[in-house]
């Protein structure tokens, strides 16, 4: 449980049927609390909206816009509406791999999201308390449900758009369920926002301008997460990855089948190098096809590569990669041979050239000459027409 923050909402404060009882965690864009159901006799979660860098709690428990940020009051509202929208469209969902939101709620000039209270922790609590890895039969015991949940918000027409290990809760039993949709989050960022993402699980296409979102980009923050349970360290971050791919240099990511754990199914390798890719249409396409893939009903056959659009172009990232590593090795080449050819060049008309620069040097004398006749000549009409 985390430490009680200072713009909580104070223990014992009541909150419609809701008693506040502690704070189970805060990010940038709000805080979540448990809570008990007075009615019911239950406990529930509930997520409060409150962007820390737009917003503050006021004397009276109300948030407040702040007013001294450039076009923060708009914003705020903005980003409540998405809000409301999220909890709107996470209510309808009734799936055990998907947290389940039994209502929202409008207060303190923000708004609520209330949801079923669950014993457990996150993924990445328990990565943090075991040595910052995990067994690979352990961690596919969570992944291939989470994909039965991702389908489903797929199907939808949602995107999560901000899997990692902390926002993959436990239960008790360990049946793992997606929580903190960023998808709200991500909106906000294309609305005067800054980009608000997680570097090493968010894919290129999360970055201003480069590419269109879809199941692809979930599948890329979910191979992102299993690379850093089997690796203790997240993935490079795409934008790095991206930019050197792009200077045909090598991918600095460390490569999936060198990530320590020797003890990774081929199979799974494959799975994630595919998840992994950094250009979003040689990905899997959907959850479906990556579940397929970890459970060895399909072959993983990136390796063929399908087409990225790079400013329009087909091109290919294996293509890609192997076109690097070829300019890599005949760059130097090209250069020695060009600077034999000069050599060459030089050596088989120095005679003419040695001939030449007496020649040259009386032709510049000659030009000089008559540059200063001409100029004298010039001077003396000048002169005469006065
Ligand atoms: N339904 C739930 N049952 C039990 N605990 C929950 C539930 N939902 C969230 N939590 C706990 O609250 C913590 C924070 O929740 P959440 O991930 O939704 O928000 P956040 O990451 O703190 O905020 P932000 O949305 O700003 O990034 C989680 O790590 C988890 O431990
Ligand atoms: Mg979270």
């Amino acid at each position: 449980m985390s430490a009680y923050h200072k713009s909580a909402l104070p223990r014992g404060h009541e909150l419609a049927e809701y008693t506040i009882e502690s704070v189970l965690g805060h990010g940038g864009f709000g805080i979540t609390y448990l809570a008990h159901d007075t009615s019911l006799g239950a406990k529930v979660a509930i997520k409060e909206y409150l962007p820390h860098d737009m917003a503050s709690r006021g004397e009276n428990t109300k948030i407040l816009p702040n007013l001294d940020t450039k076009n923060a009051v708009k914003d705020y509202h903005w980003g409540l509406k998405r809000f409301l929208k999220e909890a709107q469209a996470l209510a309808q969902f009734k799936h055990s791999n998907i947290v389940r939101v039994l209502r929202y709620m409008k207060a303190n000039d923000t708004a609520y999201m209330v949801m079923e209270y669950e014993k457990g922790q996150s993924l990445g609590q328990y990565l943090r308390q075991h040595g910052n890895r995990m067994k690979e039969a352990d961690l596919l015991q969570i992944v291939l449900p989470i994909l039965n949940g991702l389908e489903a918000v797929h199907a939808a027409g949602m995107l999560h758009l901000d899997i990692k290990p902390d926002n993959i809760y436990l239960r008790e039993d360990n049946t793992p369920m997606l929580i903190d949709f960023g998808s709200a989050r991500q909106a906000m960022s294309g609305h005067g926002q800054r980009t608000i993402l997680t570097p090493g699980y968010a894919p290129i296409e999360q970055y201003p301008d480069k590419g269109e979102q879809g199941p692809w980009t979930d599948i890329y923050a979910l191979g992102a997460s299993m690379y850093r349970c089997f690796h203790g360290k997240r993935p490079t971050e795409s934008l790095d990855r991206y930019q050197m791919i792009l200077k045909y240099h090598a991918d600095p990511m460390t490569p999936v089948n060198k990530i320590g754990n020797r003890k990774l199914q081929e199979k799974t390798i494959k799975c994630m190098e595919w998840a992994l890719q950094c250009f979003p249409t040689d990905r899997p396409k959907s959850a479906r096809e990556f579940q397929d893939a970890l459970l060895g009903k399909k072959t993983v056959s990136f390796s063929s590569a399908l087409p990225i659009e790079k400013k329009g172009e087909a091109v290919n990232s294996h293509a890609h990669e192997d076109k690097a590593a070829l300019h890599r090795k005949i760059k130097p080449a090209i250069y020695t041979l060009l600077l034999a050819i000069t050599f060459f060049v030089i050596l088989y008309f120095w005679s003419e050239i040695v001939a030449y620069v007496p020649t040259a040097k009386k032709m510049a004398s000659d030009a000089y000459r008559d540059g200063l006749e001409i100029t004298k000549n010039l001077k003396q009409i000048i002169l005469d027409k006065l």
